[in-house]
């Protein structure tokens, strides 16, 4: 049932219409795991539709629930989760320090979407002045308790003013897989704009269009990620603030993620790379629809093939069961139709996921420590974007014959 409360939300820089280019059908909230079967017939779905918008180049959902919906008190993904992530974010801490920060005597460092403090605690437990910004209470909790100071609260253009009048501008204002999910783009803009120092970099990191192109990675759009960025994109929408890329890193985070580098116009030289990564983005068609249509067609083509091998085994008499209950799965399950009957169960190590079940297809989740002990031949890397962390720390179950199965970037059984 589709609800009527999903807002158009305000994320076009222009009034122009968005053309559907990929439909991936009615879909629950990514994140909405249900803590009883009592709730099914209420849940919340909505038509995911994304669309290109050809004067900004975003790639982008058309409608997006209400962001109070899914960034609340009881929001379900913690950063700390990965290990990977925590290594990631621990050195990117100490890289960006020493490039951007050494040269003032008391930097501020702001970021958008703190969650529980992943990145910040390093600057914390520095004494380096910074202000996480966050909405989600429990997330923000967390963060706290480990020294880091939180605004809970969506970042905006009024956050932005306010964290400037209590700190002065910032030298570093960071991002990660955070700013995909904020509809408002223009206060965005508008917000780092006002915030920014005038010798500042912005720096953000979210899944990269081209690697979605490239790998059919349908499952990386959800409610949360209303835009997906390509380094054309980002360059288009920060002119106006006067703002230019001074840097593009691709990043293997996420199943494939960018990182963009900004400073305001003339302060800072661009890496050589920044021309050669747009370059290959107009190589790849990052900036026509058509690319987006021929996406389309690879979508249906992968989801349909994952929904055969699982009745195949299925029909085999084979247990088939998933790791990680990642909401990029909740977009695959409830594409291609893969429930209960197909994959039992779904490990996790998230506390706050277990014991609930998978938003729209209501698959049960169980804690991960229980892997171990499970009899399944086959697992689905819900988290295939975390692969070799989760082969790694489960060796065990390839060595007593279990297979792992993914659909990135094409369906098959690992190890085939
Ligand atoms: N940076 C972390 C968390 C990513 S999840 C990491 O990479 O692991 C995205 C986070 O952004 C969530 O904690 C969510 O609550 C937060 N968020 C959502 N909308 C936001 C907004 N408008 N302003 C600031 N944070 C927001
Ligand atoms: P993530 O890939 O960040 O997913 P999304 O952004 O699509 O929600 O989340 C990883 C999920 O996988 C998270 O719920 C924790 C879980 N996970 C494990 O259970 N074990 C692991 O070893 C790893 C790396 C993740």
């Amino acid at each position: 049932m589709a609800s009527d409360t999903a807002t158009t939300a305000s994320c076009r820089l222009t009034g122009t219409p968005l053309e559907v280019v990929l439909d991936l059908g009615e879909q629950p909230l990514g994140n909405g795991f249900l803590s009883s079967a009592d709730d099914f017939a209420s849940e919340y779905f909505y038509s995911m539709r994304c669309g290109f918008a050809t004067d900004s180049l975003l790639f982008q959902l058309i409608d997006q629930p209400d962001p109070g919906q899914m960034f609340h008190s009881n929001y379900a993904f913690q950063s700390s989760t990965s290990g990977f992530m925590s290594a990631h974010f621990k050195a990117l801490s100490q890289t960006l320090a020493e490039e951007f920060l050494a040269v003032n005597a008391d930097p501020l460092v702001v970021e958008i979407g703190s969650n529980d403090g992943v990145f910040l605690k390093h600057f914390a437990s520095r004494g380096v002045r910074h202000v996480g910004v966050e909405p989600s209470d429990n997330v923000a909790t967390i963060a706290e308790a480990q020294g880091v100071q939180v605004e809970r609260r969506f970042f905006s253009a009024d956050t932005a003013a306010v964290i400037r009048e209590s700190n002065g501008p910032a030298h570093l204002i960071y991002a990660a897989n955070a700013l995909c999910h904020i509809p408002d783009i223009r206060g965005i803009v508008e917000g780092i704009d006002l915030l920014l120092a005038e010798d500042g970099v912005f720096v953000f990191e979210d899944p990269y269009l081209g690697d979605v192109v490239k790998l059919a990675s349908y499952d990386q759009i959800y409610d949360e990620h209303v835009f997906l960025f390509s380094g054309m994109s980002v360059a288009r929408i920060f002119t106006e603030a006067g703002l230019e890329l001074i840097d593009l890193e691709h990043l293997p985070t996420h199943g494939g993620s960018m990182r963009y580098t900004l400073g305001r116009r003339g302060v800072r030289k661009a890496k050589p790379r920044v021309e050669s990564t747009l370059a290959s983005e107009r190589e790849q068609g990052l900036h026509e629809t058509v690319t987006f249509c021929e996406l389309a067609d690879r979508v249906a083509r992968s989801a349909s093939d994952l929904k055969r091998l699982l009745e195949h085994l299925a029909g085999q008499g084979h247990q088939i069961v998933s790791y990680g209950a990642t909401s990029k799965s909740t977009t695959v399950y409830n594409y291609a139709k893969i429930g209960p009957e197909l994959i039992s169960e779904i490990y996790d190590s998230t506390p706050n996921k277990q014991g609930k079940f998978s938003p729209g297809v209501h698959i049960p989740v169980v804690p991960e420590s229980d892997f171990v002990d499970s009899g399944a031949r086959f697992a689905f890397l819900g988290a295939w974007n975390h692969e070799k962390e989760i082969r790694m720390k489960n060796e065990y179950f390839e060595a007593r014959g279990g297979r792992w199965i993914t659909h990135v970037p094409q369906v098959r059984l690992l190890g085939d």
